[in-house]
């Protein structure tokens, strides 16, 4: 509530700044404090904000207070503003107005949180592995952010389309054909195709060690450029098993990817040509030693010196960037797309802005349509280096989640047994799943992070464990008891603090959906937890002494506090359990 009473004042602010004597500064919000009043006589919220904006004004601070409460936005949550003493502004705040929100929040099976009127298109390209290669850390970053937001974006009724930029071009293919058809000519060979690691590592080896080898996978990449079919069949097999390997790895994550999202880099190859050509003929792109390259005025060396893009090497190959100007085309034409998000590694940012300024000049990016790179910072292990395995080599996703899983069943033992042996399993799994998630999602996707164990599966802190368990903790109350929820009537200061934060869920979503951030949602849901802790504290539900009204409405704010929960985390990708 505060942070909404301050929006409000900080509205009326705005408003005054368009009139010619006040001179507000724009530093003005962080000056706005709303706290909360000693005394109900004098409301439940009042601002200093008049007194202290008064004197740089040259203004009567109960003037000003006057002129800012004639600004405020109309708002069915405050019932009466008044101005006290020397200049305070108060608030009271309408609680039959939230008390009824509440209800018909519980009652609905969206929580009351509105479809958009108007649905985009919106494209988001997330994941993107890398065929025959095992996920890297950057890719586990993009997938589960990704998909979270994508979640997001579609319970808001946007049509969002899974693009799985799934890296599947290149001129490495030939010495992965040649090496395939080795391991299959050869088979009893003990080659274990799911170990990409090996898989690849196997290939390279063959290739810088075995001349006819290398030969044989350099005429393969021509081949396979050209459209032979039995180069063709060969590349098909690598894609399709790398991409079981990493079904069952989505899966397993709680992604909601799926074969038919995959939109590899191939997709675009008979676009390239065309575009080359296109950006050629418009004056984009020039000739340079045989090359085709687009000098762009943005980017340049510290000489000043323009810098070139290459979109076709001299030997008539394209690159990963022709590719990116080429599916932004795509995207915009095939699917109409108002959005398109790219969620990759930061460190690609500039590949992306040289792509989509091409693109741009090139006219397939129309104005209205809006590109964002929705970056993230690495993963890093507790001392601070990129995370790795002991021995420097890049962690398996899949050996992560096993030991995740692990940890999990150890820390289950350790608190007694009250599952069943298919539950037990079932409860490894989402707590195991939710921590490694969650520690992703809720921290600002901008900066580097540290993967630390001890952290994510702790049971207090900003974790899934603590979310999870304070779900579970509600749903036991309701074990406990025969009563039902009934009518919300707001009483207490924590009934209305709660209350406040259950009315905050919808502007929570939606600023994941405007940011694609998803630690917004995470930083309420646990918010959301501490208000609710303080709540039970002070407030008893099942007591003796509490009369039925009483129980009853509280039980109907435990029943959408969990309710809220199980709806936040499952936008994340990530289960609750009636029992923890
Ligand atoms: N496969 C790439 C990588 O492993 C990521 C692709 C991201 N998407 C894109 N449109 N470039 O780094």
């Amino acid at each position: 509530m505060k942070n909404h009473i301050s929006s409000l004042v900080l509205a009326s602010l705005e408003q005054l700044k368009t009139k010619a004597d006040c001179a507000i500064s724009d530093d003005i919000a962080s000056k706005i404090r709303i706290d909360r009043t000693k005394d109900k006589a004098h409301g439940d919220f009042a601002t200093n904000v008049a007194m202290i904006l008064a004197k740089p004004l040259g203004k009567n601070p109960r003037e000003l207070a006057t002129l800012i409460v004639e600004n405020l936005p109309q708002d069915d949550r405050i019932s009466k503003t008044e101005i006290a003493g020397p200049g305070f502004i108060n608030f009271f705040v309408n609680t039959s107005f939230a008390a009824k929100q509440l209800q018909d929040m519980l009652q609905d099976d969206r929580l009351n949180i509105a479809q958009v009127s108007q649905p985009q298109n919106i494209v988001v390209d997330y994941s993107a592995p890398n065929v025959a290669k095992e996920m890297a850390v950057h890719h586990i970053r993009s997938t589960v952010i990704g998909d979270a937001v994508v979640r997001v974006l579609e319970f808001l009724g946007h049509n969002v389309i899974r693009a799985n930029h799934v890296g599947d071009w290149g001129t490495q293919f030939g010495m992965l054909i040649a090496y395939l058809e080795k391991c299959e000519n050869e088979s009893g060979s003990g080659m274990d195709l799911s170990d990409f690691e090996a898989f690849y590592r196997e290939a390279k080896r063959c290739y810088d060690e075995d001349e006819a080898f290398a030969v044989k996978a350099r005429s393969y990449v021509v081949r396979l450029q050209g459209g032979d079919q039995y180069c063709h069949d060969m590349w098909q097999k690598l894609v399709t098993m790398t991409m079981e390997q990493n079904q069952l790895i989505y899966d397993r994550l709680n992604v909601t990817l799926s074969q038919k999202d995959v939109m590899g880099e191939s997709l675009y190859n008979d676009m390239l040509p065309q575009v080359v050509e296109d950006l050629m003929q418009k004056g984009i792109a020039v000739e340079d030693q045989g090359a085709i390259v687009v000098y762009l005025d943005e980017f340049k060396n510290k000489d000043g010196e323009k810098l070139g893009n290459i979109v076709r090497k001299s030997d008539g190959g394209y690159l990963y960037t022709t590719t990116d100007i080429a599916c932004v085309k795509y995207r915009v034409d095939h699917f109409k797309a108002n959005r398109l998000m790219y969620f990759i590694d930061s460190r690609q940012h500039q590949h992306l802005e040289a792509a989509w300024q091409i693109a741009r000049l090139a006219g397939y990016l129309p104005e209205g349509v809006s590109i964002e790179h929705d970056a993230f910072g690495m993963m890093l292990g507790k001392d601070g280096k990129p995370f790795k395995t002991r021995t420097g080599g890049t962690v398996k996703l899949k050996d992560l989640l096993d030991e995740a899983e692990k940890r999990v069943s150890a820390m289950l033992d350790e608190r007694g047994g009250i599952y069943t042996e298919d539950e037990r399993k079932q409860v490894v799994h989402d707590i195991a799943i939710g921590a490694v998630k969650y520690a992703d999602l809720s921290k600002n996707r901008l900066t580097d992070y540290i993967f630390d164990w001890e952290q994510m599966l702790a049971f207090e802190g900003n974790t899934a464990p603590y979310l999870q368990y304070a779900y579970s903790r509600i749903q036991a109350i309701f074990r406990k008891t025969e009563q039902q929820p009934g009518e919300i009537i707001i009483g207490t200061e924590q009934e209305e603090d709660l209350a406040n934060k259950l009315l905050s869920f919808a502007d929570a979503v939606n600023s994941v959906a405007a940011k694609a951030m998803p630690h917004l949602l995470c930083t309420y849901l646990y918010e959301l937890s501490g208000t609710f802790m303080r709540f039970y504290e002070s407030c008893p539900v099942l007591k003796a002494g509490v009369d039925e009204q009483t129980c009853r409405s509280r039980l109907a704010l435990c029943a959408l506090t969990s309710k809220v929960l199980k709806q936040g985390l499952g936008l994340l990708g990530i289960n609750v359990m009636e029992k923890m």
